[in-house]
């Protein structure tokens, strides 16, 4: 029988390449935001609409999961959104938007799936942070808070979970998912695909905790070219 996994944020970008790469060993469930999110092309995935960014979706989400399935080996926290700005002009209502869903819903989606996970044999979390959350890049600063907040709870979770459920995650610089010319200096998605598999695919005891990704030109450095003009 096939593993089952649960991606977050799998319409598009990171989220859709894991599933299509993880396609053919997995029996896939797959969220985004919204039903018309998804192209519906990956034979015999489950999909899923919720809004995140909303507390109460993320509790329908799960009432819904549970009817299609009592069981799930594999729960990837991929979704999350960036909204660059000077902290001075950031708006109210995008700091709670980022942090409802790039962090809490990451946090109230895992802590209603771990009875769900504690039933497979072999139950693994991934977190999708970035290297935002080790970085300092001017205009980054709401963003950096959850993906800091993320790596953090991960490592505690790690702990509280030893011996049962393993945790990892996965810290990557720019992903080009917004379209850069072929060739340009910077990951795509299905590099991050190819990690995650890898993870998800090592024998216990063996956890890999935490990996840092780049491309070897990657630019870096406190302002980017994306950095907002002050
Ligand atoms: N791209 C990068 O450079 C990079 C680098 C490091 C880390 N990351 C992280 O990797 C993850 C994936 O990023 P990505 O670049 O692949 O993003 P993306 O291409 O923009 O895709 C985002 C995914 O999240 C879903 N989503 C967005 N807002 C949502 C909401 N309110 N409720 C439910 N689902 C929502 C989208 O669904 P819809 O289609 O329905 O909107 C989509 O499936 C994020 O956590 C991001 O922070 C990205």
């Amino acid at each position: 029988m096939k593993r089952k996994i649960l991606i977050t944020g799998a319409s598009k970008g990171i989220g859709r390449a894991e599933a299509e790469r993880l396609s053919a060993d997995y029996e896939l469930f797959l969220h985004a935001s919204s039903m018309s999110s998804f192209k519906k092309d990956i034979k015999g995935a489950h999909y899923f609409g919720y809004d995140f960014s909303k507390t109460d979706e993320v509790n329908k989400f799960v009432e819904e999961f549970k009817k299609e399935t009592d069981t799930l080996d594999v729960l990837v926290n991929n979704v999350g959104i960036m909204i660059l700005e000077n902290f001075a002009d950031f708006k109210d209502e995008d700091i709670d938007k980022l942090i409802t869903l790039n962090l809490h819903s990451h946090l109230l989606l895992t802590k209603k799936l771990i009875p769900v996970l504690e039933k497979s044999e072999n139950p693994h979390i991934v977190f999708m942070s970035s290297m935002s959350a080790k970085n300092q890049i001017e205009g980054e600063s709401v963003y950096a808070a959850t993906k800091a907040g993320i790596m953090q709870f991960a490592h505690v979770l790690r702990n509280e979970l030893a011996g049962k459920i393993r945790v990892s995650t996965i810290h990557s610089w720019g992903v080009n998912t917004w379209g850069d010319p072929e060739g340009s200096p910077i990951l795509v998605p299905e590099n991050v695909a190819e990690v995650l598999e890898f993870i998800i695919s090592r024998e216990r005891p063996f956890v890999i905790e935490s990996v840092d990704l780049s491309h070897e030109k990657q630019w870096k450095g406190t302002t980017a070219p994306w950095t907002p003009v002050k």
